[in-house]
């Protein structure tokens, strides 16, 4: 199956920059190289990558309300696409996801999201942000890395598998390594060493010998993953940037402090009751310490969306 491809018209998702606090300093780069990002979107720049591990930055649509999918139905871009005010603000916002995975290395994702969104396919689908990839030097898509502690239940027979441009990265826990290696279908690889050089040497060639398999990264001990070692071996394997599309993970990357920038496109419409937010499967953050952000831009399409660009800031009590 080959990556899918969506049109997407500059003139109907063009976005109107409110406000913009992006460092642009001279150890700036730029997050895409592309005509088209620069028209649309304006300026899209990142800080350096870390040594030792990629930036990382997550993408949510949600509702005023801080919900990121229906009770009723659970895929969440139908809390843009239901938004019957703005059809085109609900399509901008759509790309401003193309956008964020195109610019990216890879993409991290957990079985929950997998479930719920059969369909999903972790690639970016405009025509022109998958000509910029490749003109950038990056290969057609980003790696799906898939997160599960459990190592139970990953929906393979999901078309994201069957996309044979998107290589897949499975992260699981020791114990949760048990039960994946009883479900995992066809040949797969283990990815777990990183840090020295040789290490990244090691990496590059197990990837190029197994072009086709699942690679897996065992991380952690007993049923936890280790977060700072998925991010290490990713960047050992020459990911710069991974988008964090997985909710559960970008609360835990935020617990962690590893998390360094979330984008939220508000799409005006309200859910209330008790659906799913951003970590509302885990713990929350106490009134006596918790993350914070900064705000580095802001776009809108029409009054029934914004679009917005957080900087991460953690340690302030
Ligand atoms: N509106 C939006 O922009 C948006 C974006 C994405 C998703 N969503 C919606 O959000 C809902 C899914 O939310 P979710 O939080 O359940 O999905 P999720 O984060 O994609 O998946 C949760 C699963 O990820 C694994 N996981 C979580 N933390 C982990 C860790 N530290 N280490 C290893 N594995 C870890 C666990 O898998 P195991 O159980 O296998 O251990 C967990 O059950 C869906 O309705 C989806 O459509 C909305």
């Amino acid at each position: 199956m080959a990556i899918p491809k969506v049109e997407f018209n500059e003139e109907i998702i063009c976005l109107k920059r409110l406000f913009d606090n992006v460092a642009d300093g001279s150890d700036s780069h730029v997050g895409l190289k592309c005509g088209k990002v620069d028209r649309v979107y304006g300026k899209f720049l990142f800080g350096p990558v870390p040594q030792d591990r990629p930036i990382t930055y997550a993408s949510y649509v949600m509702s005023v309300d801080g919900k990121i999918a229906f009770e009723d139905n659970e895929v969440g871009p139908l809390i843009a696409k239901t938004n019957r005010f703005d059809p085109d603000g609900a399509f901008a916002d759509f790309w401003v996801l193309n956008l964020l995975r195109a610019a990216c290395d890879g993409i991290i994702i957990g079985s929950g999201t997998l479930i719920k969104e059969p369909d999903y396919s972790g690639s970016a689908y405009d025509p022109d942000l998958l000509d910029a990839r490749l003109e950038n030097g990056k290969p057609a898509a980003p790696w799906t890395v898939i997160v599960t502690t459990t190592g139970k239940n990953i929906p393979f027979g999901n078309p994201v598998f069957r996309c044979e441009e998107v290589p897949i990265l499975i992260n699981t826990s020791p114990e949760g390594f048990k039960n994946l290696e009883a479900e995992i279908p066809g040949e797969y690889y283990l990815i777990n060493l990183a840090g020295s050089a040789s290490d990244n040497e090691t990496i590059a060639g197990l990837i190029a010998a197994n072009h086709g398999k699942t690679a897996v990264a065992v991380t952690g001990e007993g049923w936890d993953t280790d977060s700072q070692e998925l991010l290490k071996i990713l960047r050992a394997m020459g990911m710069g940037k991974v988008l964090v599309e997985s909710p559960t993970y970008c609360h835990h990357l935020m617990r962690k402090a590893l998390l360094d920038e979330i984008f939220i496109n508000t799409s005006c419409v309200f859910v209330g009751g008790q659906a799913t937010g951003i970590g509302t499967l885990g713990s929350s953050f106490p009134s006596t310490d918790h993350p914070h952000s900064e705000i580095l831009s802001i776009h809108m399409h029409s009054p029934h969306f914004v679009y917005t660009r957080h900087k991460m800031l953690y340690g302030a009590k």
